[in-house]
């Protein structure tokens, strides 16, 4: 899919832009606080109606604006859609998103933070894998708010105790087991189709033969059934109550990254770390369109500093089998193909 324009107003440093972009790859080249970023995740924002920087809305709107617009649209083989979407500032100061979407818009966006899958807590590489999975499968998000809530409920029970705490907890457990084993499944389904794709490209990038393993770690083990869970709360029982939170279930799970044998986390190098999150990411983008049935957009913010000069141009001949990408870097880079544009205080032209 390509993004064939899009027209902002009031999104971060961006008072208005009306751009279209070309449909292959877009440099995006500026000085240092520019809005280089700003513009990705605005392009983010009109596929997904979510920024990839933040969850707290009240941060995009351009300093002391009252609404947000982001407008645009999308192409795929089989038709063209116009995305409206906007923010705007409730009575309560809240902050509301409003507009419809569209099923088949996907973003991959990858960050200098993303280092972090690799060598941060493992709640970062849950997030990082529900992402996925919520790429891949639209109703795991909806799965993962209802098993937040369960959780939530389940937790506040075992913190208060008392007596019948445990006859208390019965309905909960059901509900925890299934919906935590529904949200275990489609991670498990995740990671088997990142681990394909990643076992080509790591080495790619890398110029080097490299083995990747990407696995599940889960509480129950390899256990697929939601009695497995319940079983395990059930083992639990009495260190939870003393403890007065639950600790078995996906929200304790991890993701294991091995490069040829030892856990990047421990062992990776910075450079390896920063590169197997790149591969994390362009990992996505085969399974979300067969998913889908068209290429996601992606979004590459500095994907290429503190990289050899070598990978950096295994990282731009991999990404040119990419569809629509929009790449910023801090200096021109020497590619013929595509868009070049130079960001500048909210604004920008072709380079
Ligand atoms: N809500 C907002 N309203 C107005 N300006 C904002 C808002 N949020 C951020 N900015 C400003 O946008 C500017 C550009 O930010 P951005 O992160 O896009 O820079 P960048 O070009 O990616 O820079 P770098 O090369 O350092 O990554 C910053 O100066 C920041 O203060
Ligand atoms: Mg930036």
């Amino acid at each position: 899919m390509q993004i064939g324009w899009i027209q902002l107003r009031d999104f971060r440093n961006y008072r208005t832009l009306s751009w279209s972009p070309s449909p292959k790859l877009n440099v995006l080249t500026g000085p240092n606080a520019q809005g280089k970023t700003n513009l990705l995740e605005a392009l983010g924002f009109l596929l997904t109606g979510r920024s990839f920087r933040t969850s707290h809305l009240a941060e995009v709107p351009f300093w002391g604006t009252a609404a947000v617009a982001v407008t645009g649209e999308l192409h795929r083989l089989d038709g063209t859609v116009t995305v409206r979407r906007a923010l705007e500032r409730l009575e309560n100061g809240a902050w509301r998103s409003e507009g419809a979407g569209c099923s088949w818009a996907r973003a991959v966006a990858f960050g200098w933070h993303d280092v972090e899958i690799l060598n941060g807590v493992p709640a970062l590489r849950r997030n990082f894998l529900d992402g996925v999975a919520a790429r891949l499968y639209p109703s795991h998000r909806a799965a993962l708010v209802r098993f937040r809530q369960i959780l939530a409920r389940r937790n506040s029970v075992l913190q208060r105790g008392g007596a019948d705490a445990a006859a208390q907890l019965g309905p909960w457990d059901e509900q925890f087991a299934a919906v935590g084993m529904e949200l275990v499944d489609r991670r498990r389904r995740a990671t088997a189709a990142l681990q394909t794709e990643i076992s080509r490209i790591y080495p790619c990038l890398a110029g080097e033969c490299h083995k990747i393993e990407l696995s599940y770690r889960c509480s129950v083990g390899e256990a697929a059934e939601p009695a497995a869970l319940f079983a395990a709360l059930e083992r639990h029982r009495r260190e939870e109550l003393r403890r007065g939170q639950t600790i078995v279930g996906p929200h304790r799970d991890d993701v294991l990254v091995e490069l040829d044998g030892a856990d990047a986390r421990v062992f990776g190098s910075r450079g390896q770390q920063r590169l197997l999150a790149l591969a994390l990411r362009l990992a996505e983008l085969l399974p979300i369109t067969e998913a889908t049935g068209t290429s996601p957009v992606l979004l590459l913010d500095d994907a290429l500093s503190e990289l050899d000069p070598s990978v950096r141009d295994n990282v731009l001949r991999e990404i040119e089998a990419a569809e629509q990408v929009f790449l910023t870097t801090p200096e021109p880079l020497p590619v013929a193909a595509g868009g070049r544009w130079a960001i500048h205080a909210g604004g920008l032209a072709a380079a």
